[in-house]
C-alpha cells in the first residue's frame, strides 16, 4: 500500500510501543518518518530499521527548544511535514492522597504540555508545506473517564482529548487543510506496562487480569492503535476531526452482565 508515499511524519515515543509500531506502518506505506524520542539510542535503531529513507531525533517533547530544532530538521530533511503522531507519554499511579507533586508536575509536561507544543509547532511546518496534513494525538482510556489511582495521568490525558478538539477547530476554522484527532487506547502491551508488571511479579498474570475487563477478551496490540492512527492520518479520513476514536475493544460500551443464564 503507498497511502502515505512521499510524506513525512514526526512520531514522538517512536522508539518505542504505540510509536514505534506507528513508524513501521507508516513506513511500510511510504512515509518517511523522523522517530523523535527522548531515548535517542533506540529511536535511531528504530529509523534505520524501517522501510523508506527516515531518520532518529533526541527530543524531550516538553522542550520548547527541542520542537523547534526538529521542525528545522525537518523541514531541512524532508522539505515539508503532513503527519504528526504524539506518542511520547509516561504514567505514575498510586494513591492519590500521596501523589507527590514531581509525578503530577512530570505527567503534565510530557503527557499535556508536549502535546500542545508538538500540535503548535507541526501545525506551522505544515501550512508552509501547503498539503493536506493530519495531528494523532495518542490519549487514552483514561483521557475519557477517570481512574482511582492515575488521577494525575487522566487529568494529563482528559486534557489532550480537549486540547485535539480545539485544534481540531481552530484549523478547521482558520481554513488550514490540517486535521486533529485523538486516540483513546485500553490496555496496549508495551514497554509502559513493565513497572506494573513488575509490581504485579507476573506479567502475564496481569495481562490475562487486564483482558478479563475487556468484553473482546484481550488487551491490545501496539499494532492494534497504530492502524487506527494510520486511518485518521490517511486521505481516508479527510472529513474526519475533532473525534476520539476509542480501541477498547468494546471496555466503554456499557456494563458486563449482571446475571448469566448458564446453567438455566
Ligand atoms: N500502554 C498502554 O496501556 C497505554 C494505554 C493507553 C494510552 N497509552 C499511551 O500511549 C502512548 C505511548 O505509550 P506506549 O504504551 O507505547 O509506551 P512506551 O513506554 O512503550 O513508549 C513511550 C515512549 O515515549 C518516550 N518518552 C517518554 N518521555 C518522553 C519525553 N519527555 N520526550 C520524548 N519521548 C519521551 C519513551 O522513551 C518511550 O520510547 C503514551 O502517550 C501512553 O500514555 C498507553
Amino acid at each position: 500500500m503507498t497511502r502515505f508515499k512521499g510524506k513525512t511524519a514526526i512520531i514522538t515515543g517512536g522508539a518505542s510501543g504505540i510509536g514505534r509500531a506507528t513508524a513501521v506502518q507508516l513506513a511500510s506505506e511510504g512515509c518517511h518518518v523522523i522517530v523523535a524520542d527522548i531515548n535517542f539510542d533506540t529511536a535511531e535503531k528504530v529509523a534505520k530499521s524501517l522501510a523508506t529513507d527516515s531518520i532518529g531525533f533526541k527530543l524531550d517533547v516538553s522542550s520548547e527548544d527541542g520542537w523547534n530544532d526538529i521542525m528545522k530538521c525537518t523541514e531541512e530533511t524532508f522539505g515539508g511535514l503532513e503527519i504528526l503522531v504524539n506518542s511520547a507519554g509516561i504514567g505514575f499511579a498510586g494513591d492519590f492522597e500521596e501523589m507527590p507533586l514531581a509525578e503530577w508536575n512530570a505527567m503534565m509536561s510530557v503527557n499535556l504540555t508536549g502535546t500542545f507544543l508538538g500540535c503548535q509547532k507541526a501545525i506551522k511546518l505544515m501550512k508552509k508545506s501547503g498539503k493536506p496534513a493530519a495531528i494523532a494525538n495518542v490519549s487514552s482510556l483514561g483521557g475519557l473517564v477517570g481512574a482511582e489511582d492515575l488521577a494525575g495521568y487522566c487529568a494529563s490525558k482528559g486534557g489532550v482529548t480537549l486540547l485535539t478538539k480545539s485544534v481540531a477547530l481552530y484549523c478547521a476554522g482558520k481554513g488550514y487543510d490540517i486535521r486533529c484527532n485523538s486516540v483513546h487506547p485500553t490496555y496496549v502491551d508495551t514497554e509502559m506496562l513493565d513497572p506494573i508488571a513488575d509490581a504485579f511479579g507476573d506479567r502475564q498474570a496481569m495481562l490475562d487480569g487486564m483482558a478479563s475487563q475487556v468484553p473482546l477478551g484481550r488487551v491490545a496490540k501496539p499494532e492494534d492503535i497504530a492502524s487506527a492512527i494510520l486511518y485518521l492520518c490517511s486521505p481516508e479520513a479527510g472529513m474526519v476531526t475533532g473525534h476520539q476514536m476509542v480501541i477498547d475493544g468494546g471496555q466503554l460500551a456499557g456494563m458486563p452482565a449482571q446475571h448469566s443464564t448458564k446453567g438455566e
